[in-house]
């Protein structure tokens, strides 16, 4: 048996249950008439089939949109969910939307994974959270996830991409974790199969974020590589973090790009300031 079969059949626990099975054979009418004709990889019915699980467990204290209590840290975040729904939903709406920075550890993995639960959860909006950080992926780890596959098994190897999407039960989130890292990814990332994945996962459900994860803009090309495929990009910068004059070039490059705003992490001097304590 393969290590790709090999891993299928462990995750298949998480994926094959009746309602996946019945979604398969029998999605509902409404399912049906909001779809576009199904494109290869995914079946008709089968992202609506991951919804209705029961919700992971999380321990990271950093993602404080998956708990229940209102603290400042959500309100922050439910703010930045109202700012992104206002400024994605014009005539058109953009919904695929990109989060990177300047450079390493400014919070961007941690703002797409809060964004995109503060999405799920409260708007009762249907997210999927892609990690396209192959060089460095961590959404599945942050989210306690050991996932054998993902992105990567579906660039290089053509698996389906609902063979790699997880059901988290957070809300309506599924993610579809990078499955591996890879040293050098320009060239899958740049590839007209993740094109071509993108389109698909825009396209066939009109009503979806997908949020993709990346890396660093400054040190990597990787950044500027998919902001070419996405609606929107959002930009984190963490105060302290980066050199004035390497934001100002980071963020130069994606301008042209739908910028949609900047994201200002870890604002400790404000509300130290305002005699405030942030988290
Ligand atoms: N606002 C914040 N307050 C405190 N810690 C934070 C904050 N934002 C992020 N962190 C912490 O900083 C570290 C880096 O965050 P994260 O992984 O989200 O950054 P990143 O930009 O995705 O990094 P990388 O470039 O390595 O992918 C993590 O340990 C995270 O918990
Ligand atoms: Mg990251």
């Amino acid at each position: 048996m393969s290590r790709i079969e090999e891993a299928l059949r462990k995750a298949a626990s998480r994926r094959e249950s009746p309602l996946d099975q019945e979604a398969e054979h029998a999605p509902a009418s409404e399912e049906i008439n909001n779809q576009k004709p199904a494109a290869p990889g995914l079946p008709a019915g089968r992202f609506d089939s991951l919804l209705n699980v029961d919700p992971i467990k999380i321990d990271n204290l950093m993602l404080a949109t998956s708990r229940d209590e209102k603290t400042e840290v959500v309100e922050e975040y439910n703010k930045l969910r109202s700012a992104v729904i206002a400024l994605t939903k014009g005539e058109e709406f953009s919904n695929t939307l990109m989060v990177t920075s300047t450079v390493s550890e400014e919070g961007k993995s941690m703002t797409a994974l809060n964004l995109a639960i503060s999405l799920a959860k409260e708007h009762d909006h249907t997210v999927l959270l892609v990690d396209t950080d192959l060089r460095r992926p961590s959404i599945h780890r942050f989210l306690g996830l050991k996932p054998e596959v993902g992105l990567v098994h579906c660039l290089r190897d053509n698996l389906p991409i609902e063979k790699a999407l997880i059901k988290t039960g957070i809300g309506k989130l599924v993610v579809l974790p990078a499955g591996e890292s890879v040293r050098d990814p320009v060239d899958m990332l740049s590839s007209n199969r993740l094109k071509e994945i993108i389109r698909e996962l825009k396209e066939r459900y009109a009503e979806r974020y997908v949020i993709f994860d990346t890396p660093p803009a400054l040190p990597f090309a990787d950044a500027g590589v998919l902001a070419a495929n996405m609606d929107a990009t959002l930009f984190v910068v963490r105060e302290g973090r980066a050199q004035r004059e390497e934001l100002l070039k980071a963020l130069a490059e994606f301008k042209d790009h739908n910028l949609l705003g900047v994201i200002y992490n870890d604002a400790r001097t404000f509300f130290k300031k305002h005699d405030y304590y942030y988290y």
